[in-house]
């Protein structure tokens, strides 16, 4: 498809964002990843990049300052003619320089419903841990374009994840990371459109914000939730 962007994914862990994204390519997206960032050489989501044959960058942040990181990261960017970012358990803070140079087009996914749960130390098991702690009913992970803040810029997607009675943090953990391996590629997807004709992407029609345990169950094969539908 001749307006297919071209999109670096930024990951600090394992990758399975990073993955789904990769499988996703088989569909023909509006997108192709040509670049993995991680601030990690030893980042799990560089070897996966590495076997599906896509350009990897490691750009160091500790102990540097942001203009030293920007300068790199910019560099590494223009190198493979990158449209957009997809950010994918990226652990650092994006430098604002980086923010400026593509603004409305960085995307993020957090595992849990934004503004909810979101901002600064709001990571990984942290944030499940705290949805089980707060005896929340739902959560469910929230795609976001990024500024210059943790977790804050406006929300492109969300997918409604139930929290059952007994679920450990782990529990919750596990079948969010699922519904992100469903959301996060259709969300790019939606946003790559948008910015390939030329507007704003508005928040995606998909899925069906009215929630339902057999929806939920549907689009994501957790059997566990099947007896509990409404
Ligand atoms: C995901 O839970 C994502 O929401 C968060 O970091 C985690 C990354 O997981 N931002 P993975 O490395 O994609 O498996």
């Amino acid at each position: 498809m001749a307006d297919r962007l071209t999109a670096a994914v930024f990951a600090s862990g394992g990758g399975s964002n990073l993955q789904a994204l990769l499988d996703h390519q088989s569909l023909d997206p509006p997108w192709r990843v040509g670049l993995v960032v991680s601030d990690r050489e030893d980042a799990g989501a560089l070897e996966r990049a590495a076997q599906a044959g896509v350009a990897t960058v490691w750009v160091p942040t500790r102990e540097r300052g942001p203009d030293d990181v920007a300068r790199d990261t910019l560099a590494a960017l223009r190198g493979a003619g990158v449209d957009v970012i997809f950010l994918a358990g990226y652990m650092k803070l994006v430098p604002e320089a980086v923010v400026r140079a593509y603004r409305g087009k960085i995307l993020n996914i957090h595992p849990a419903l934004l503004p909810s749960f979101g901002g600064k130390g709001m990571y990984g098991m942290h944030v499940h841990r705290a949805v089980v702690a707060s005896g929340a009913r739902i959560t469910g992970p929230t795609v976001h374009l990024v500024d210059e803040e943790y977790d804050r810029g406006p929300i492109v997607a969300q997918w409604p994840v139930p929290v059952l009675p007994g679920d450990t943090p782990e529990d919750v953990a596990r079948r969010v990371l699922e519904a992100e391996h469903r959301l996060y590629p259709r969300a790019a997807d939606h946003v790559c459109r948008a910015i390939a004709g030329g507007e704003e992407p508005g928040p995606l029609p998909w899925p069906d914000t009215r929630f339902s345990m057999n929806e939920h169950e549907r689009n994501t094969g957790d059997q566990r939730s099947g007896s509990e539908d409404e």
